[in-house]
């Protein structure tokens, strides 16, 4: 693993989209995409920036199942207000969290994760160690699957909605066997509540219980982390 240590997550962003420049120039041609608010600030410097994905291919980790497009608190909301709508790129796919059948929508994602390997997956960490949606206890091998949300990160979660009640309580997420799968990952953490989890990812055992820890046998990995997400480093 490689650190990038930044004073604040502004600086944070910069770094990030230096990232996505580096990947671009290295001829990257697929992208896997997070949301949350740890990506907002490399999502805001690559707006900013000339950098053009028009003829690239994006991913997202997850979505919340039950939830429309237009739902402000949808994946597909976030990424159209803080990425696409400024820096659109030739094809975004994303879960689709109203899908008749469940189990035809994982299997849709699947094969086009097989079809376009992801070359650059940018992650955020949950204060549970969770990457995308998947939770403390899912097996490593996993691809694209439903999950239920566990109570830490509903409330955690329950920020961006009127009430914790409307948070749903099922999503859909990419598996960690296809984060893994990413040449190369770059994972952003920021402030005192992810510091347990960011310590657990780089020092404690690989284990299930703490889904970021299998970045450890990433050959490819860079965090871009601030001083309070790193304090117990
Ligand atoms: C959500 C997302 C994750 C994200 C995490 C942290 O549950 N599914 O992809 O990394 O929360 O969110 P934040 O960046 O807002 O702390």
């Amino acid at each position: 693993m490689k650190f990038i240590f930044v004073d604040n997550p502004n600086e944070g962003g910069i770094k990030g989209a230096q990232v996505f420049k580096n990947a671009l120039a290295n001829n990257a041609k697929t992208f896997g995409l997070a949301t949350g608010s740890t990506p907002i600030s490399t999502y805001n410097e690559i707006t900013k920036s000339n950098l053009d994905f028009s003829n690239k291919i994006s991913f997202n980790l997850d979505e919340y199942i039950g939830l429309k497009p237009t739902n402000p608190q949808s994946y597909h909301f976030y990424m159209n207000k803080y990425l696409f709508s400024v820096k659109p790129f030739a094809q975004s796919y994303l879960l689709n969290g109203l899908a008749t059948s469940e189990e035809a929508e994982l299997a849709r994602y699947d094969r086009l994760l097989e079809k376009y390997p992801i070359d650059l997956q940018l992650l955020g960490i949950g204060k549970n160690g969770h990457i995308g949606f998947n939770e403390p206890g899912t097996p490593f091998d996993l691809t694209s699957h439903k999950v239920k949300l566990t109570e830490s990160t509903i409330k955690t979660n329950s920020r961006f909605f009127n009430n914790i009640n409307e948070v749903p309580k099922y999503a859909f997420s990419m598996g960690i066997r296809s984060i893994m799968s990413s040449k190369q990952i770059l994972l952003e953490a920021y402030g005192e509540n992810k510091a347990d989890a960011v310590a657990k990812m780089i020092n404690g055992p690989v284990t299930e219980q703490l889904p970021a820890s299998i970045l450890q046998t990433h050959q490819n990995v860079i965090v871009i982390v601030d001083e309070a997400a790193a304090s117990k480093i």
